[in-house]
């Protein structure tokens, strides 16, 4: 309703559409993975980030000599995108890029860029003043990845804003601090571009299990806590990190059949996190229209927590726990999204269920962990409006460590 009445507005008064105009919503992809898509498996992906109002994909990829379906892989990408009326982006991944690759970025970006944007995922050095002046009839905005934001201040390398990805509590690097997650490395971005566009990370959660990294970001509440963040901060652009990193732990998106596996369904398997894309649906509309709230149209519930409490040790694990686990609480996230106020009861395993009353709006409130069934009711003025039980048990047993959340939706029918 709120939608017509805006757009029966900008009818009327067409001058307004300029300050009106959405800000937008990329999402990380990493393509890595997807060595064997076909352009309807793009689609898929598409249609699905386009159902919560993302707007492109940042293609985060590696050069030919490193994974050889690059080229292919871009091709399908921008092809399926323009089938969808969908944005794509490069995103070079300089963990395999380096400043000397610059004839083969500018090429990539002279084939697929058409006024867009150009990131990274880290390359602080990459000097873009030489693609811009290879490529003088294009315009190219870089928004670059940049680990130390006070470089900022006085970069001569053709720079037009930056892209931080401190999407978790951190000192910098990947160190591992106790949560939540604050704006400090926004504010020294925003301070540093100094009016410049600063494109914000968005992150649901971190844990990786691989022999060459392990451990878990504080992230708890952060899915809604990180959006309330960018309601308030109000960043030029959002990057979500990430839509497919099943490795990290940190996808939103559905499990896609036809990625390829690095190992990470040990982790990422059975653990569905499209209840992050609910969630996120009215915050990322909010962002975009320049909202301080985001508006629930329908009465649901997302909730979210790791299967087993952090003092159970797993018995057939040979790389331990995860690094950080220690600033971990073992408590049930409940993210209710109500039109109007309502008492939400939720029963972990054995412990006796417990009621709160909730707010309207999107409220995160959580609940000591129990092993055993995980379940909720919302009710109000006395009547049953949402109830259901998670399909996933919390354990006390475990052979392999997986601090990856179980993410489950309740919605009413
Ligand atoms: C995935 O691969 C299967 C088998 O090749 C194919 O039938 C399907 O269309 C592909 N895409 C999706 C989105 O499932
Ligand atoms: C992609 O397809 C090729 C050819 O069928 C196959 O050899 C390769 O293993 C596949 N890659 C992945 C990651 O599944
Ligand atoms: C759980 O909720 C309580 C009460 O609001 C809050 O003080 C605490 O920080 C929350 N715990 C986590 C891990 O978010």
């Amino acid at each position: 309703m709120a939608k017509r009445w805006v757009a029966a507005l900008l009818a009327a008064m067409p001058w307004m559409v300029e300050s009106q105009a959405e800000k937008p919503v990329y999402a990380h992809f990493i393509v890595g993975i997807v060595e064997n898509y076909t352009v309807d498996d793009w689609k898929a992906d598409i249609t699905q980030a386009q159902e919560i109002g993302i707007d492109g994909f940042a293609l985060n990829c590696a050069p030919e000599r490193i994974d050889g379906y690059t080229p292919k892989q871009l091709a399908n990408a921008y092809q399926a995108a323009e089938e969808l009326g969908f944005k794509m982006f490069i995103s070079f991944d300089f963990a395999y890029w380096s400043p000397g690759d610059t004839a083969d970025i500018t090429d990539i970006v002279g084939n697929y860029n058409d006024g867009a944007i150009v990131s990274t995922f880290v390359g602080d050095n990459m000097d873009w003043n030489a693609v811009k002046s290879a490529l003088p009839n294009q315009k190219i905005t870089a928004l670059s990845n940049i680990q130390d934001p006070s470089f900022l201040a006085s970069a001569q390398t053709g720079l037009d804003g930056a892209f931080s990805w401190y999407a978790w509590p951190t000192d910098g690097g990947n160190s591992i601090i106790p949560g939540p997650m604050t704006t400090i490395w926004d504010e020294r971005f925003i301070q540093n571009l100094a009016g410049r566009p600063y494109m914000a990370p968005v992150s649901p959660w971190f844990f990786t299990h691989f022999n060459t990294k392990n451990w878990v970001f504080i992230c708890e509440d952060q899915p809604t806590r990180r959006w309330e963040q960018m309601l308030t901060l109000k960043p030029a652009l959002v990057e979500i990190v990430t839509w497919n990193d099943f490795g990290e732990s940190h996808y939103i998106s559905g499990s896609q059949p036809n990625h390829s596996d690095d190992g990470s369904s040990a982790w990422a398997s059975g653990y569905p996190h499209d209840g992050f894309r609910t969630l996120w649906a009215p915050y990322i509309a909010a962002y975009k229209s320049g909202a301080d709230k985001p508006i629930v149209e329908s009465d649901q519930l997302v909730y979210w927590y790791r299967t087993t409490p952090k003092d159970i040790v797993c018995t057939s694990d040979t790389l331990g726990p995860p690094n950080g686990i220690q600033y971990l609480a073992d408590v049930v996230f409940v993210a209710t999204m109500l039109t109007e106020p309502a008492e939400l009861t939720m029963t972990s395993g054995g412990n006796a269920p417990v009621t709160v009353t909730i707010d309207a709006g999107i409220r995160t409130t959580n609940f000591t962990i129990g092993v055993g069934q995980q379940s909720f009711s919302v009710s109000r003025n006395g009547a049953m409006i949402l109830s259901g039980t998670s399909d996933k048990e919390v354990t006390s047993s475990c052979e392999t460590y997986n601090y990856n959340p179980y993410v489950g939706v309740l919605s009413s029918t």
